[in-house]
């Protein structure tokens, strides 16, 4: 066991200039991610983070002198899957007392010493919130050829090191960390702390280089991302001031952001959808359930009357948009009759995508210990049913598109079928296949598609000119 309390480590104050110096000259890294957007990006930052100290990404994690495995604890099955790829790097990784394995994310944030005890060949475990420490957490291994536990430390101030991101059309952009709400059955709370905003004027500037580097969309992310400047940690702005200055970046051709939560909604927040045009018309909105009996137990703030009024007025305001969402079934004490109230939500709200997932108790949340699960078997023919229904939905508006044609931003382009693959403003998935006679076409070009054939999962086509 690592004795080493966190102030025997000297930290990157709040702040400060990054770590510059390569200290990691001529060392190789290997990042595995799980979970969420919020976790991709946190691996590019760690990758940013990696490369500005001089070490280099590989692709085999047998070659890699550092391995991060940056694991997720949404629901018990994230936890297991992450547990059994360590299992696997801990088979292939290089030996050496030199060579690190760490863990890092919200699993390793959640369990904390345990992992040691778990997979004992770890050397380091670090938060989410840590990710600025990553540098003199991984130099304090290596010197002292010890084990350190850096989600012992106080979370440092909400910060984005420069990310290491995949050259394309899209990038994702933090604006906002962390949660304050307390759905009962939700970890983040606990892995990601408190809510915290990034300035306005650092998030323009990041987009500004963004798009000098040849992005054409952003992502922002944030756990509650149009919860952004409500605690008046943004200068005083909120998610809608952002979303405008935004709108404002030159060159910049589409902007979306996730997650939201129905209970920030604001007007605000629907005239800069409505009136920006970079603003692409799609929202993720997290009903959960159908229920409002199940929403108070869930503890989310809402009815489904107060969500059914926003969902109103977006469709009022914005023609055409699109809504996604995430629905849980087989929570603490959900009845027949309950569950039946989501399947009428989900034909109520027309959602154009939802993700569903069985209620997993996760350890720290206030619903743990509640109890009164639906018998497994039911809670899994309940999401069969619901997931049947979501499908057939999508399968039936994906034919109504037949005919039409779209906008599509490319974000793949293969030269040898001449397929470009690419999301409409709505946000659906469509392959256009480029004519010969056309010029290649470059990530982030905006192209049309004459869509001929429709599945549940996209839209196919060809395309017919460049916007
Ligand atoms: N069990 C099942 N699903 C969960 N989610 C969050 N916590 C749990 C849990 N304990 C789902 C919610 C959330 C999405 C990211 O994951 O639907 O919106
Ligand atoms: Fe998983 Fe939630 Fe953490 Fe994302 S924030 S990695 S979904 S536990």
């Amino acid at each position: 066991m690592d004795e080493r309390s966190a102030t025997d480590i000297s930290l990157h104050e709040p702040g400060s200039a990054l770590p510059g110096e390569k200290g990691l000259n001529g060392k190789t890294f290997f990042v595995k991610t799980f979970g969420c957007q919020m976790n991709v990006h946190d691996s590019e930052r760690m990758s940013g983070l990696l490369t500005g100290s001089g070490a280099v990404p590989v692709g085999d994690p047998a070659e890699a002198d550092i391995i991060l495995v940056n694991t997720c604890t949404i629901r018990d099955k994230a936890d297991q899957k992450a547990l059994s790829d360590l299992g696997r790097i801990r088979m292939v990784r290089k030996d050496g007392p030199e060579n690190i394995l760490a863990v890092t994310g919200c699993m390793a944030q959640r369990e904390g010493e345990e992992i040691f005890r778990l997979v004992p060949d770890v050397d380091l475990i670090l938060g989410p919130s840590q990710i600025r420490n990553l540098i003199p957490l991984i130099e304090t291994v290596s010197s002292g050829n010890s084990r350190v536990n850096g989600t012992l430390l106080p979370n440092p101030e909400m910060t984005t090191p420069p990310a290491l991101r995949p050259k394309g059309a899209t990038a994702f952009v933090t604006v906002q960390e962390g949660c304050d709400k307390a759905c009962a059955y939700c970890v983040v709370p606990s892995t990601r702390g408190a809510e915290r905003s990034r300035p306005v004027r650092e998030i323009v500037r990041e987009i500004e280089m963004l798009v000098q580097s040849g992005y054409s969309e952003v992502t922002l992310l944030g756990q509650n991302v149009n919860g952004y400047g409500k605690k008046g940690d943004a200068d005083g702005a909120v998610f809608s001031d952002l979303l405008s200055e935004v709108n404002a970046v030159a060159g910049l051709k589409r902007i979306r952001f996730t997650t939201s939560h129905p209970v920030d909604m604001s007007q605000e927040l629907l005239e800069v959808m409505a009136n920006c045009s970079r603003v692409m018309p799609h929202l993720h909105l997290p009903v959960q359930s159908g229920s409002d009996a199940v929403l108070a137990r869930m503890q989310r703030g809402y009815t489904i009357g107060q969500y059914r009024t926003w969902v109103s007025r977006l469709r009022e305001m914005l023609p055409g948009f699109s809504l996604t969402t995430d629905l849980i079934v087989g929570f603490c004490g959900e009845t027949e009759e309950e569950f039946s109230r989501t399947l009428d939500a989900v034909e109520e709200f027309q959602f154009e995508g939802a993700f569903s997932f069985i209620y997993s108790p996760r350890p720290s949340t206030p619903a743990f210990s509640w109890g009164e699960l639906p018998p497994r078997e039911v809670s899994v023919e309940r999401l069969e049913r619901l997931q049947k229904l979501v499908e057939s939905q999508s399968a039936r508006r994906n034919e109504a598109q037949i005919g039409k044609t779209v906008e599509i931003l490319v974000e793949k382009w293969d030269p040898e079928t001449r397929m470009v693959i690419g999301r409409t403003p709505q946000f659906q998935n469509v392959r256009g296949v480029l004519p010969l006679s056309s010029a290649d076409p470059s990530l982030g070009d905006l192209v049309t598609v004459r869509i001929e054939i429709a599945s549940k999962t996209g839209l196919k086509g060809a395309c017919t000119g460049r916007a």
